[in-house]
């Protein structure tokens, strides 16, 4: 009994100073303070066995006992304080959070928090678009079936659907609630509740059945355009395409429409700029081409018109929508979009 006591009491010791050296907080260490040496501590617990030990061995294994208590507690006691000293190297310490705050400002100014990079990019489209006389509309994220699809000239089971693949939700009857696939749908509840024209912008939180890669999220974003009024041409379409390039990247960077398929335009175009990582020379990123596809526009499909009760007779229009996610790695020329998505605060802090 007495030889194991006396390795049982080495034993502690050995496994306190291990704990106490990969401590790093001070609830790490106040657990440890009760873990050892606490009323119900494996030290404190060890005097009650002094009892069974024989009286001529006692004042030995006492004195042992007392003084690895002795040391384990000021182990702790002394990391203790070194974390408190270098936590308080601020002069008011951490009580008063704000203080704190300022203080690291003045320190590293990344430390404090700051508008992600999509929310910053949405800022200025937005800002980009009210000085072109846009208006700004939202929609939700939860969408029907009939405004994400139907509405736009994509009914059930046609096989554009396959251009977007879709989480559906397991509510209601099924198949007709979803997570919206782009903003699309936005169009035609700004057609339904707004009075004609319509020269509005409607950026917003998208969500695709897709695996992430270096160019695509799961979860993205989009700006979509749609100007409806008397007399618009697929020239209008094309100048204030244009015309938000330059505002957007600068001067030196083009737009171009190609022709593309999209069930509620028609004509249809796929929207391209020149690359902003090579400034249209080529490179990777643009596969040696010099342009790199934005989004997708045309003039409003009639179809459209007609199930948001719109005369296309008397009016028309151009729609237009893009990845804000896509915009940012383009004007940031970021290798990799999923930085967007993840918490990495090296990377978030650089914009
Ligand atoms: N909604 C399309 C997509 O996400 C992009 C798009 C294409 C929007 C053409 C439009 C448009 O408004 O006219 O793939």
């Amino acid at each position: 009994m007495t030889e194991n006591l006396n390795q049982m009491i080495e034993n502690i010791k050995v496994d306190a100073h291990n704990k106490v050296a990969l401590a790093d907080s001070l609830t790490d260490l106040d657990d440890l303070l009760s873990q050892f040496i606490g009323k119900k501590g494996s030290l404190t617990n060890l005097k009650t066995e002094l009892r069974n030990v024989t009286p001529d061995l006692r004042p030995t294994i006492g004195k042992q006992l007392n003084e690895a208590f002795q040391s384990v507690k000021a182990e702790i006691e002394e990391k203790i304080e070194a974390l408190r000293t270098s936590i308080n190297t601020f002069d008011g310490g951490f009580e008063d959070l704000t203080v704190g705050l300022a203080q690291i400002s003045t320190i590293n100014p990344g430390l404090v928090g700051h508008m992600h990079l999509v929310s910053q990019t949405t800022l200025i489209l937005e800002d980009t678009f009210l000085r072109m006389g846009f208006s700004i509309e939202e929609g939700p994220e939860i969408e029907t079936d009939w405004h994400n699809f139907e509405a736009l000239n994509i009914p059930p089971s046609h096989p554009a659907r396959g251009m977007w693949d879709t989480f559906y939700l397991d509510t209601q009857v099924p198949e007709t609630q979803l997570l919206r696939t782009h903003t699309s749908p936005v169009q035609i509840r700004v057609m339904q509740a707004k009075s004609l024209p319509i020269y509005s912008v409607m950026p917003g939180r998208c969500y695709r059945r897709d695996t992430p890669d270096a160019r695509h999220l799961a979860t993205f974003h989009q700006i979509e355009g749609l100007v409806v009024d008397k007399g618009i041409t697929f020239s209008h379409l094309a100048g204030t395409i244009d015309t938000f390039t330059k505002a957007y990247f600068g001067e030196d960077i083009n737009s171009r429409l190609r022709p593309a398929f999209f069930p509620f335009t028609e004509p249809s175009a796929e929207f391209e700029i020149t690359c902003t990582i090579c400034r249209g020379k080529g490179c990777r990123t643009c596969s040696n081409t010099g342009w790199i596809e934005l989004g997708g526009a045309g003039m409003v499909d009639p179809n459209v018109f007609e199930a948001v009760g719109i005369d296309p007779e008397e009016y028309s229009g151009f729609a237009f929508g893009f990845g804000i996610d896509r915009l940012a790695q383009m004007k940031h020329s970021l290798p990799d979009m999923r930085q967007l998505a993840e918490h990495d605060f090296r990377f978030l802090s650089q914009f």
